[in-house]
């Protein structure tokens, strides 16, 4: 068994290191894909107008970040802070080498993305069906039959279709949460189109052994390749679970600037892992993300003076008075 786990490990490292090192100079690439406008300000409570989201937005378009969630096209009834989608993506300067997905959970959010010109979205989906009731109001099976209906408008398209299975370790309704269920909802949704599927530890209660004991169950259906990997940081575990899910071979690793956010229908859980301690930690393990760590820290601090909150983010709160005082 261990041998076995070991061979998988290498395998898996060279067949993703490999292109990365020739473009990045031989050092390892790491895509990041920064979710705190999306993730992170859903979750936010006092209202944050457009004009301070669109600023966000295209400070962190200057910071070398390729992929960056800029919205959501849910209910305003379900979550209130996303209802200026349509703004907010229109208002946004784009730039031709970053992709800008928007989290879509129906046909009528497709619908009203596609009208601002939206090229890649994001669909979701839950391990557990607690969880899938209360973000989503339907049951897994119903909420995967929804993405069924969108993706054939979205294909016909052209859009790129990333998914995201949350709850893959725990959920704060059904506790515990098998591989077996992650593996089955990701297979569902590769079998739809999803390029890729981010695998959401929701609620951040995932460890070193929880993660990895998921991780081998997806390899027995497909590649890190198609892997992407979401930590909430509750419990302080969010970089053990990247450098984990790295060794794994897992090479995009979604984050939110200054550690914004949560999930309104996942009570007390905290916001994703902070970009900017990920690309520190990546930095200092020799691994390539193209992001300037400086900007990056500048675009989190304008957020967190906004919304009068101090930066969850340990890398933003040492450097700060460093690079700008
Ligand atoms: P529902 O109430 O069952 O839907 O919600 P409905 O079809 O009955 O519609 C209710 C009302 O909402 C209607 O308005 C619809 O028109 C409207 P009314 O007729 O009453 O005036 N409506 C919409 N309006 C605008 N855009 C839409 C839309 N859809 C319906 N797209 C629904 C079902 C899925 C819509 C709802 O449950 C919902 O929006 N849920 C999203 C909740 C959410 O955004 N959660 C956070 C994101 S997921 C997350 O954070 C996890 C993740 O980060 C990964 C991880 O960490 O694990 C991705
Ligand atoms: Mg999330």
């Amino acid at each position: 068994m261990a041998l076995q786990l070991q061979s998988v490990l290498l395998r898996n490292l060279n067949r993703c290191i490999k292109p990365w090192k020739k473009r990045f100079h031989n050092k390892p690439y790491v895509r990041i894909v920064e979710v705190g406008p999306r993730d992170g300000l859903q979750n936010e409570p006092v209202n944050v107008p457009t004009n301070i989201k669109t600023e966000l937005i295209n400070k962190l378009s200057e910071t070398g970040l390729r992929t960056i969630e800029v919205t959501s096209f849910v209910s305003p009834k379900w979550v209130p802070q996303m209802g200026d989608n349509v703004d907010v993506y229109s208002g946004i300067t784009k730039k031709d080498d970053i992709s800008y997905p928007v989290l879509i959970p129906n046909l009528k959010g497709l619908e009203s993305a596609m009208k601002v010109g939206v090229r890649e979205i994001a669909v979701f989906a839950s391990a557990s069906e607690g969880f899938s009731q209360k973000n989503t109001n339907c049951s897994i099976q119903e909420g995967i039959n929804r993405i069924r209906d969108l993706v054939v408008v979205a294909k016909r398209e052209n859009l790129k279709i990333r998914g995201y299975v949350s709850c893959v370790v725990g959920c704060p309704y059904d506790g515990h949460i098998q591989p077996s269920s992650v593996t089955k909802v990701t297979e569902a949704l590769l079998s739809l189109g999803c390029y890729e599927i981010s695998l959401g530890d929701t609620i951040g209660v995932g460890t070193r052994k929880t993660i990895e004991n998921m991780i081998i169950d997806l390899l027995k259906i497909t590649t890190p390749e198609k892997l992407a990997i979401h930590c909430h940081d509750t419990y302080g575990q969010a970089l053990v679970n990247i450098c984990t899910s790295l060794e794994y071979g897992i090479r995009v690793v979604d984050s939110s600037v200054s550690g914004l956010g949560g999930c309104p229908y996942a009570k007390g859980a905290t916001g994703n892992v902070a970009t900017e301690d990920l690309i520190y930690m990546l930095n200092g393990m020799g691994m390539e993300t193209g992001v300037d760590l400086k900007k990056l820290i500048e675009a989190g601090r304008y957020i967190t003076d906004f919304i009068k909150k101090p930066s969850a983010s340990k890398v933003n709160n040492a450097l700060f008075s460093k690079y700008f005082n």
